[in-house]
């Protein structure tokens, strides 16, 4: 039995296939597993005998049906061309977002098995006229190519599970900060810049309004909560099978006082702030505070505050 893992090779990729490990699969709702497939354009850094990379596009839908096979009880699909990537190239980001999610889904159905599906979309999937705390119900108005590559998928998963082809789980992550390693192509990915920069001695630009709110998770929280997707039950998530999943929502402002309390004045002082339309226009169109009861009473859960996630970020990996 194995658990198939797009983008393995990636930032979230890689941890949640450290998290499975962990667990060993058969325990707290995680389904039995002897192994676990990286499926990424790179190669998976996860160095485990129970760990096996494929290097591959998921696009192609002959390579998708070569590794999704019948002994496949679980695939997260985390793959994907990020927003800032999407924006830029968008036939590259139609092939891997739309059609990738696509083959994947078609090579789950043709296993005949209904395998566990958890599908990572993004608040990309809102846009326009929204409420303060937005609502499982609001209607999406995606303002980003890649935020309607991700409601398509979202679709094509609900549809999916509907249908019996594969059980789904829709993951709708917050922003992840504070995220370690250099910049992406991500217009969020400031959100991990302006925190991690700093910390580490050096300048970041915050590219948008203090006042814009944020809805943040930490990397553990997130992969807490990605690992918990495979295991809870279906039958409770219900018919609809997208979730916000809980995060914190804090202003840039309050971000910015978050890394002062943790990383002192000093860290504070290399945050410049000159706007960059780019970013403004994709980000701002996002929501900042989410009705997020079904999730946290479906098992998901969420840092206590942004303190906490800077001073983990700090923890692990400054100095
Ligand atoms: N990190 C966040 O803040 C965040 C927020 C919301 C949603 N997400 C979603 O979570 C998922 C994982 O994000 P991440 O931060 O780990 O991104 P990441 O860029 O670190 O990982 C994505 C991986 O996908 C691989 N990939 C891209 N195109 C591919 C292709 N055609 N075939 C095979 N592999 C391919 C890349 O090589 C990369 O390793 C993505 O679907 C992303 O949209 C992330």
């Amino acid at each position: 039995m194995k658990i198939i893992v797009t983008g393995g090779a990636g930032f979230l990729g890689s941890r949640v296939i450290r998290s499975l490990l962990a667990n060993g699969g058969g325990k707290d709702g995680v389904p039995a597993f002897d192994s676990i497939v990286s499926v990424d354009l790179a190669p998976c850094p996860v160095e485990d005998p129970r760990v096996s990379s494929v290097t591959g596009d998921i696009a192609d839908a002959a390579f998708a049906r070569e590794i999704i096979t019948e002994d496949t009880v679980g695939i997260y699909h985390l793959a994907a061309v990020l927003s800032g990537g999407s924006e830029q190239d968008f036939d590259l980001a139609m092939r891997v977002n739309v059609d990738g999610t696509r083959a994947l889904l078609e090579a789950a159905r043709a296993t005949g098995n209904c395998p566990r599906f958890i599908f990572t979309s993004s608040l990309a999937v809102y846009g326009g006229p929204m409420p303060d705390v937005v609502p499982e119900s609001l209607g999406l108005q995606p303002a980003s190519t890649y935020g309607a590559q991700k409601a398509i998928g979202e679709f094509l998963v609900n549809d999916y599970s509907r249908k019996g082809f594969v059980d789904g789980r829709v993951c709708r992550l917050p922003t992840i900060s504070v995220r370690p390693g250099k910049p992406n192509s991500a217009a969020s990915s400031f959100a991990s810049g302006i925190i991690r920069e700093p910390l580490n001695g050096e300048a970041s630009n915050c590219p948008v309004p203090l006042d814009t709110r944020m809805w943040l998770s930490s990397p553990d929280a997130a992969v807490k909560n990605l690992v918990h997707a495979i295991a809870v039950d279906g039958e409770k998530i219900g018919q609809w099978r997208t979730m916000n999943l809980p995060g914190v929502c804090v202003t840039v402002g309050e971000m910015l006082a978050s890394l002062e309390r943790v990383g002192g004045p000093a860290a504070r002082a290399l945050v410049t702030q000159e706007p960059e339309q780019r970013v403004i226009d994709i980000v701002c169109s996002w929501p900042g505070d989410f009705d997020v009861s079904r999730p946290l009473a479906l098992g998901f859960v969420r840092d206590a505050d942004f303190d906490s996630a800077v001073r983990q970020y700090k923890a692990e990996f400054v100095g």
